[in-house]
């Protein structure tokens, strides 16, 4: 059985105001009545191909991890709590470690993103399984239809196996112009944040290029207090290793990488526009959420979880409400959202 490991510590600055350190993105249900946690751990639940999910969360929120599964009957074989974020490449350590260190497959699933088509996803990992077991490191490489520099950029190689191909070359966050080039060059993915690889693969990978990550995360479990499924890894032993994410830390430096390219309906509602864009529009091209009314409207995003907001004869706008406070925004600038987060900070 493929284990499932869920990344559950990101902050989703971008989605402000409903999106808060105390409430990140994939707390949230954004896209659909489930929040986005919950369903990340549908996608391989009552699956006989996959174990039980181990997640990796942010210490403070477990709690609420805990009641979103237990909505969905889903059981965690391992709720790993961090004492500190360190980014994704220790965090995947501590999921590596928990399912046993060994030749056991695992599925590396962030917690915010948005997948149509999950049985898409399913072939992927099926036609990348033969070569991680044989050690690869997998990636998923989504169509590129935009240079966008936020994400991983894959080039494609050698196809070595039905419907996987040797990576060439994998670049974390490109600047503009790079990610133009190899938007223009075809051939090129974006990495869809989603990893299948062998859990010994992926450590031994780490103690390659970052052995201090490495012994950090181990000696960090060693000491860790477990309470039933929870584990706690040790506070000192885990802010000892640096952070980095898994794609500068291993994925840009790995020789043993293959890409599975699958066309997944994949977003990860990386902004408010994002959101519009993905949701059900009404007839006027609208989305509502909440104690909202818009008349004489189009192309609104508005959501509301408290005061009402009542709109009209306005075009283009979002405008969120959340707590004591309210963003308004025009459609195509919510990726200025984090502009506005810099300048709030105390
Ligand atoms: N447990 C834990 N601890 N999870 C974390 C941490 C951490 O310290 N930091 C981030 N995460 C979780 C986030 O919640 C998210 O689900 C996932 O790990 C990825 O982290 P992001 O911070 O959202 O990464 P990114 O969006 O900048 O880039 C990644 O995803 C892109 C696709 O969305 C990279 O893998 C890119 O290459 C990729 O294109
Ligand atoms: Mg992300």
């Amino acid at each position: 059985q493929i284990v499932p490991v869920i990344l559950s510590g990101g902050s989703g600055a971008r989605l402000w105001p409903m999106s808060r350190p105390e409430s990140p993105k994939q707390l949230l249900a954004l896209t659909a009545d489930e929040t986005m946690l919950q369903l990340t751990a549908r996608r391989t639940a009552n699956d006989l191909r996959y174990a039980a999910p181990i997640i990796v969360a942010n210490g403070a929120h477990a709690g609420e991890i805990e009641a979103q599964l237990d909505h969905i009957d889903c059981r965690a074989s391992a709720l790993i709590l961090e004492p500190l974020a360190r980014n994704t490449a220790p965090a995947i350590a501590l999921a590596a470690i928990a399912a046993g260190g060994g030749n056991a497959p695992i599925l590396v699933m962030p917690s915010d993103h948005v997948i149509k088509n999950v049985a898409a996803l399913h072939d992927a990992v099926a036609a990348a399984l033969p070569l991680v077991r044989e050690g690869w490191l997998a990636t998923f490489g989504i169509s590129p239809d935009a240079p966008e520099t936020g994400y991983g950029w894959i080039e494609g190689g050698e196809e070595i196996a039905p419907g996987v191909q040797r990576v060439a070359r994998f670049v974390e966050k490109p600047p503009r112009e790079k990610a133009e080039a190899m938007l223009a060059a075809g051939d090129h993915y974006w990495n869809g944040g989603i990893f299948l690889f062998r859990a010994d693969a992926f450590l031994d990978a780490l103690g390659t290029y970052e052995p201090d990550m490495l012994t950090a995360a181990q000696a960090s479990m060693k000491a860790a207090r477990l309470e039933e499924n929870r584990i706690y890894p040790s506070r000192d032993a885990f802010a000892r290793g640096p952070a980095n994410s898994i794609d500068y830390a291993v994925m840009e430096r790995a020789q043993r990488v293959v890409v599975a390219p699958v066309d997944m309906g994949w977003s990860d509602v990386g902004s408010w526009d994002a959101l519009h864009s993905l949701s059900e529009l009404d007839a006027h091209g609208n989305v509502h959420r909440g104690n909202v009314l818009t008349i004489e409207s189009r192309n609104c995003l508005v959501r509301s979880d408290g005061p009402r907001i009542a709109m009209v004869g306005v075009d283009d706008l979002i405008v969120v409400a959340s707590g004591d406070d309210i963003l308004i925004v025009p459609r195509g600038s919510s990726q200025d959202v984090k502009k506005l987060i810099e300048a709030m900070k105390p």
